[in-house]
C-alpha cells in the first residue's frame, strides 16, 4: 500500500493538498475497495485504534460511511451524538473532545454546523502534544474533505477502474450545477478537481453563486474554474455532472422564488443532458430532493447515475483517509 511519502497529520481542507496526496490516496482507495469486494472484507491495519466519530451535525451516509471505515480496518469505535449528550448540559465541544482523549482516542471524525470547529480541535490535540489525528467530515460551509476525495476516486474509477488517478481527468468538463453558496461539498472538489486538470463549470442562480466564488482558487487555478448563472454553458459537452441540493436548513432569506421555478431553470432533466458529452454520467453527494435538483428516474438511471457507486466508494475512501493518518497517529 502507498504509505510512504503521507506527512499529512490532520484532514481538514483539499485547499492545500498536493497532487501526490491525491495520487497516494487514490491507489490506498483502491486497493480498500479490493479488500471490501474480496471475502474477508475486513483488515487488521487499525486493530487496538480508537475512532471517534464526533457529529455535531444530522448525517446519514457520512457518518455511517466513516463507521463502517472503521469496523473494515477492525479499529474500535464510538459515536458520539449531540442530542443524547453532555453538551446538553453545557458542556464545550473541546471539553467533548477531551474526554474522548481520556478515553484513549487516537482519531476523531468531527462534522459541526460550524466552519472552523475540526481546526479548532485539532489545535488544541497539537498543543496538548496528544497525538490526535482529526479528520474534518464537514464543518459549516467551509470544506467536507472526504466527500471531494471520494467524488474523485468515483470519477476516476469510472474513467479506469483498474487504476484510478489525476491524469485521467486532464482536460475534462466537470459542470457543478446547484446550492454552490451554501455548499461545502463543491467547495472541496474545486480544489481536488482543478488541481487534477478539470475545467470546472459551476452553475446555479446569481443568489447562489456569487462571483467571489472565483477567489477560493489561487491564479494557477483561476482558468480552469468558470461560473455560469444559467445551465446551459455549464452542460455543453460535460463529461460528468455534479447536483447539490438546495440547503434550504442553511437559507437565511429567499435566495430562489420556488422550488418550480428553480426546476425549470437548474433542475437536471434527461432533456438537458442531451448537451452533455455522450457518455456523461451524473454524480450527487446526497441527500437528494427528487424532482428538484434532479429528476427521480435520472437518480436512478444505472447507466448515468453514479449515485450509488459513490457511497460504496465512500467507504474505500474513508478507509484510505482512516488508516492513512491512523497509522502514523502515536
Ligand atoms: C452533504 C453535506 O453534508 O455537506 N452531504 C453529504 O455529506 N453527503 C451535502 C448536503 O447536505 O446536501
Amino acid at each position: 500500500m502507498a504509505t510512504t511519502t503521507w506527512t499529512r497529520r490532520h484532514i481538514l481542507s483539499l485547499a492545500d493538498f498536493t497532487p501526490e496526496e491525491y495520487e497516494t490516496v487514490l491507489q490506498t482507495a483502491a486497493s480498500f475497495q479490493k479488500v471490501l469486494t474480496g471475502r474477508t472484507k475486513k483488515v487488521p491495519a487499525l486493530q487496538g485504534k480508537v475512532v471517534a466519530n464526533m457529529f455535531f451535525e444530522p448525517s446519514t451516509r457520512t457518518r455511517s460511511s466513516f463507521e463502517l471505515a472503521a469496523k473494515r480496518l477492525s479499529a474500535d469505535i464510538l459515536n458520539f451524538s449531540p442530542g443524547s449528550s453532555s453538551l446538553t448540559k453545557g458542556e464545550t465541544i473541546l471539553d467533548t473532545a477531551k474526554t474522548y482523549l481520556a478515553m484513549g482516542a487516537d482519531i476523531m471524525v468531527i462534522r459541526h454546523q460550524q466552519a472552523g470547529v475540526p481546526q479548532i480541535i485539532a489545535r488544541e490535540m497539537d498543543r496538548l502534544n496528544s497525538g490526535v489525528t482529526i479528520l474534518n467530515a464537514g464543518d459549516g460551509l467551509h470544506q467536507h474533505p472526504s466527500q471531494g476525495l471520494l467524488d474523485l476516486f468515483t470519477i476516476t474509477s469510472e474513467l479506469d477502474p483498474t487504476n484510478p488517478r489525476l491524469e485521467l481527468l486532464a482536460g475534462k468538463k466537470i459542470a457543478i450545477v446547484g446550492d454552490i453558496l451554501h455548499s461545502r461539498v463543491a467547495r472541496s472538489n474545486i480544489y481536488s478537481l482543478t488541481t487534477a486538470g478539470v475545467q470546472v463549470h459551476l452553475a446555479a442562480p446569481a443568489t447562489l453563486l456569487p462571483k467571489a466564488f472565483l477567489e477560493i482558487v489561487d491564479d494557477r487555478s483561476k482558468d480552469k474554474l468558470h461560473l455560469h448563472w444559467e445551465l446551459n454553458p455549464a452542460l455543453e459537452d460535460a463529461d460528468f455532472v455534479m447536483t447539490l441540493r438546495l440547503q434550504q436548513e442553511r437559507m437565511t432569506a429567499n435566495y430562489i422564488p420556488s422550488l418550480r421555478e428553480y426546476h425549470q431553470l437548474f433542475g437536471i432533466t434527461r432533456d438537458r443532458l442531451k448537451l452533455c458529452h455522450p457518455n456523461v454520467k451524473i454524480l450527487h453527494p446526497g441527500p437528494t430532493n427528487r424532482g428538484v435538483e434532479i429528476t427521480s428516474d435520472l437518480m436512478d438511471d444505472p447507466n448515468l447515475s453514479l449515485v450509488s457507486k459513490q457511497v460504496t466508494s465512500g467507504v474505500a475512501t474513508r478507509m484510505a483517509l482512516l488508516y492513512l493518518i491512523g497509522i502514523n497517529s502515536d
